[in-house]
């Protein structure tokens, strides 16, 4: 299926590891330019490195997207902008960290960004959230119920921008690839690794291009009837039913 991004222009926030990167190289797949940050330069110029070859264009910034003015700088220089990719989150479970990066950066990245995706004739935001958004999560209650917010906010942010920007969330379950949260808890504690294993129905966990390729598709003109949905790539993990 040609999902119609070539000649658009993309930007992921935290594209430069896991999900994000794995999110930019789908994109680029497509032949679409993208855009992509991260705060730390030798893994945007490592990330670049695995772009190499793809057909859309691929570019990495540092920056951290808590900084608001930083990030407009940025849109500015980007000229057009048709598919925001909202990835980043602190993946903590501190209230302080999970509201200020997960929800008021998140928010202010959106809203910065709504101008110039008014101005596309496919204009798509995608927020990746997670499964935790809508289950118990007794040791990191803030980052559930960040991402619960936040898909909220995606939900009340389709409903405002329709026709003009479609606006969906992405929840990923349990995602594995090496450097990233899960890989850690396989090394340093097998025992949590074997339940977060054995609550996934698939008997392993999700290679970051599963997630990536779901998002590739509802951030693109052949998604042109979706938004406002939140779709789980969780491997059939959540048990119930989402209304
Ligand atoms: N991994 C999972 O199992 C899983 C499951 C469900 C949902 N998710 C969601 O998927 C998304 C990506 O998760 P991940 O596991 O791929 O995360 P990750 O491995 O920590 O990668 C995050 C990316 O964002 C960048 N980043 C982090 N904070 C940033 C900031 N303040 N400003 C700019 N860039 C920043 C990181 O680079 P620097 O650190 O160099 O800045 C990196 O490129 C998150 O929204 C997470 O909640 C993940």
């Amino acid at each position: 299926m040609d999902l119609h991004l070539q000649g658009r222009q993309a930007l992921v926030t935290g594209g430069s590891a896991g999900i994000g990167l794995a999110i930019v190289q789908a994109l680029a797949a497509e032949s679409c330019a993208v855009a992509f940050c991260g705060r730390d330069e030798a893994r945007i110029q490592a990330a670049l490195q695995t772009c190499q070859g793809l057909p859309g264009a691929v570019t990495g910034r540092k920056l951290d997207v808590r900084d608001i003015q930083a990030f407009g700088r940025w849109l500015d220089e980007l000229g057009r902008l048709d598919v925001l990719v909202l990835n980043v989150s602190a993946l903590s479970g501190d209230w302080g960290e999970a509201l200020s990066t997960d929800v008021q950066a998140t928010v202010a990245c959106a809203e910065a960004a709504i101008p110039k995706l008014l101005r596309s004739d496919a204009a798509a935001i995608s927020y990746i959230g997670s499964m935790a958004g809508s289950l118990a999560a007794p040791t990191s209650a803030a980052y559930g119920a960040a991402k619960a917010a936040m898909a909220h906010y995606m939900k009340s942010l389709s409903a405002r921008l329709l026709p003009k920007v479609r606006v969906n969330t992405v929840s990923p379950g349990d995602t594995l690839f090496e450097g990233g949260l899960r890989d850690r808890v396989q090394r340093e504690e097998p025992e949590v690794f074997a339940k977060v294993l054995q609550r996934n129905p698939m008997q392993r966990l999700a290679d970051p291009a599963e997630v990536a390729r779901v998002v590739a598709f509802i951030s693109c003109p052949a998604a042109s009837f979706v938004s406002g949905a939140n779709w789980y790539a969780d491997g059939g993990s959540v048990a119930h039913v989402q209304f």
